[in-house]
């Protein structure tokens, strides 16, 4: 992702009211989304009743590009298994997550999202869109971190490291501590871009795309070039979660996003027809889900999946977002292959940076404003 915003990012800033969740004994107004006796259960209804669910699907199993192929064209978002990335190193994902957001919220404000970069601590971007706060927090890491490590641990931070632990210890009794963080995200980072290409190909071999036909892939097809974003995402014990929502309903303005959860249910797709459908962590599983470069990149075939994220009345939720665009000069359109006379280019091409930069002005909307005509 860009580390610096376009100016229409910039001209939509999100503004923090951030509260400290732990004070709450009941969900106070700002942040109850439905009244309970609300017959709009627009927000509040599941298709939990109803049978179907996300397909999980075993990387190693030979029919992995069909199946794939499936979920992305009826879901637009499908869990994988046997993906490669090893759980130590999820693990310690999890544990940085903890270690971060159970610092005091003096703290992390500190080390608050600017309007000069998309990177730091703050609510949801999406917030503006609403006009009911979202019970989470969340920190955003969009290359190097450590100047905001060194807000988050302060004048002091030379003196003090992040353990991983929910306590900060002396630096001396743990010189590791800073280091070790940094290179557990940086360590993420690689294998999820690993991960990230390797489901670019499956996806997109599953429409009979090729390495040809996407020249910036890179000389060896492993999209090294693409860009990417980290989003740690925290969504506290909430008194009263029917109410409550933790990340509203949006798509991701990305190729794809590998989301990983922690053993704690929360996520939901919403299905055509169905309504919403919750994600349930499945051990050592990872979610993807498609984001709306690829629906433009596959001129609408595979559906970029609109997700929410609910909160729980005694568990706190984790869960890390890796968000995978294209290279930053990189124009997305509709794949040569994938139109013709009988199939003309539904959408114009769009840098991400662009895209980002619709999205924060139109949120919803963005993806439409790209259309070129409507289908018959
Ligand atoms: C996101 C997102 C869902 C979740 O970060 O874009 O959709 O379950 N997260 O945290
Ligand atoms: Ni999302």
């Amino acid at each position: 992702m860009p580390s610096k915003p376009s100016e229409d990012y910039q001209a939509h800033p999100v503004h923090l009211k951030h509260q400290d969740f732990t004070s709450f004994q009941e969900l106070p107004d700002s942040f109850a989304w439905t009244q309970r006796s609300d017959d709009d259960s627009h927000y509040l209804s599941t298709g939990d009743s109803i049978s179907e669910s996300v397909p999980v699907i075993d990387l190693s199993d030979p029919n992995a590009l069909p199946l794939i192929g499936h979920a992305c064209k009826t879901w637009g978002v499908f869990q994988v298994t046997n993906h490669g990335v090893p759980s130590t190193l999820l693990d310690n994902m999890e544990r940085i997550t903890k270690t971060l957001f159970s610092l005091p919220v003096q703290q992390k404000l500190k080390a608050s999202r600017s309007l000069e970069s998309v990177s730091g601590y703050g609510v949801a971007r999406i917030s503006s869109f609403f006009p009911k706060q979202m019970w989470s927090e969340g920190f955003t890491i969009v290359g190097s971190p450590v100047e905001h490590f060194r807000k988050l641990w302060p004048e002091d931070y030379s003196r003090y490291c992040i353990v991983f632990t929910v306590y900060y210890v002396p630096y001396s009794s743990l010189m590791a501590g800073w280091e070790e963080i940094l290179d557990g995200i940086k360590e993420y980072e690689e294998e999820m871009k690993r991960l990230a290409g390797r489901l670019m190909w499956l996806t997109l071999g599953s429409l009979g795309i090729t390495k040809e036909d996407v020249k910036w892939a890179g000389l060896k097809g492993d999209f090294k070039e693409g860009s990417a974003a980290v989003q740690l995402n925290h969504y506290p014990a909430c008194p009263d979660p029917d109410r409550a929502m933790g990340l509203a309903p949006h798509t991701d303005s990305t190729l794809l996003t590998i989301l990983y959860q922690n053993n704690t249910s929360g996520l939901q797709v919403h299905k055509e027809g169905t309504g919403w459908v919750t994600v349930p962590p499945v051990p050592g599983g990872l979610v993807v889900n498609l984001g709306d470069l690829l629906h433009i990149l596959s001129n609408g075939l595979y559906p970029s999946v609109l997700h929410r994220a609910k909160v729980n009345r005694s568990r706190q939720r984790l869960s890390v977002a890796y968000l995978f665009g294209p290279p930053s000069s990189v124009k997305i359109s509709p794949l040569s292959k994938l139109v013709g006379p009988s199939q003309l280019p539904l959408y114009r091409p769009v840098t991400w940076n662009e895209y980002l930069g619709t999205k924060a002005k139109h949120f919803n909307k963005a993806l439409s404003s790209f259309r070129l005509c409507t289908p018959l």
